[in-house]
């Protein structure tokens, strides 16, 4: 593919690639091994147009490891401030020839648009509630070296599901890939389209994890709320915290996730996030830098493919 812009369209075979690839730049990264020659003589521009503390660190080090020139627009001091466009924006960065745009923004489809406009790869950090591919692929693979698999899991997605992206991604890569997926939500916190995602829906946190492999925590995602019922933390927590006790239900082995950032005492006790026999989140964050090396490597691949063949066309 040209862009990585969601979990939506890939084949599970893309996933298993894209997978294989990353475990082998996870295992050069703990041997301290750079592949410089990757992205040599090729820039990499990051545009977040939300906060992020993991993508845009881990692009930024996932595209130096390769080799590329990176650089990292500032958002909040561009002329974004003053009015500009996100599609202005972007073809005044893409007259300067970059070859791969990484790219988080606030609403649903920005990416896939801003994707059309530009002859160079893009990537999807995160575009509104929609996808965070990049997330999906990092927590598979986290998944899959902890269980040893990627398929026939009983997974438990807890938390503000109807506002988040690395719900969304999830719930397609891991049923793309014939693993159980419960949710486990209050109903004001599920999506309205629950019933056709193809899951297994909870409200009650007990119920849902019993006997499950992995349990995923989200953040209630306040700043997506519009307003709306925004619950006490405090009753959310005794309710839909994931604690000792209601962890008790999963299976011994269970692995507890969460995409960060993370709102201890919220959704999630701090002794069970920093538990390291139960959690790999510091695991997740790891990965991160190895998948986003994996998937800027098979883009940058393709984009010289396509340039050596007259294909990439100066829009
Ligand atoms: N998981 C995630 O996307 O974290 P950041 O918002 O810090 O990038």
């Amino acid at each position: 593919a040209a862009h990585l812009l969601g979990i939506e369209h890939l084949h599970p075979t893309e996933i298993t690639t894209l997978l294989d690839l990353a475990d082998h730049y996870a295992e050069q990264n703990r041997k301290g091994i750079q592949s410089k020659d990757v992205l040599a003589g090729m820039t990499q521009v990051n545009m977040f147009f939300e906060n992020s503390t993991r993508t845009q660190s881990s692009f930024e080090l996932a595209g130096k490891r390769l080799g590329a020139d990176v650089m990292n627009m500032s958002m909040a001091t561009s002329s974004v401030k003053k009015g500009e466009t996100l599609i202005d924006t972007a073809l005044t960065l893409n007259a300067m020839h970059p070859d791969i745009l990484v790219v988080r923004h606030g609403s649903a489809g920005a990416v896939s648009l801003l994707s059309q406009k530009v002859n160079c790869a893009v990537l999807n950090a995160g575009d509104g509630r929609h996808e965070h591919p990049t997330q999906a692929l990092l927590d598979a693979l986290t998944i899959r070296r902890a269980k040893g698999r990627l398929h026939r899991l009983s997974i438990a997605i807890c938390g503000d599901i109807a506002h988040s992206r690395v719900a969304r991604s999830n719930i397609m890569l891991l049923g793309k890939m014939e693993n159980r997926v419960r949710l486990i939500a209050p109903p004001t916190l599920m999506p309205s389209e629950v019933s056709e995602l193809g899951v297994e829906v909870y409200d009650d946190m007990r119920e849902g994890l019993k006997d499950v492999d992995v349990v995923m925590m989200l953040r209630l995602q306040k700043e997506r709320m519009d307003g709306g019922f925004i619950p006490s933390e405090r009753e959310y927590f005794h309710r839909y915290g994931l604690d000792a006790e209601k962890l008790s239900y999963a299976k011994d082995d269970a692995i507890v996730m969460h995409p960060g950032p993370m709102n201890r005492g919220v959704e999630i006790d701090g002794s069970i996030a920093d538990d390291i026999n139960r959690s790999v989140i510091q695991t997740q964050v790891e990965m991160g830098v190895a998948v986003r090396m994996a998937a800027m490597d098979l883009l940058a691949r393709n984009l010289r493919e396509r340039r050596a063949a007259g294909q990439v066309v100066t829009v």
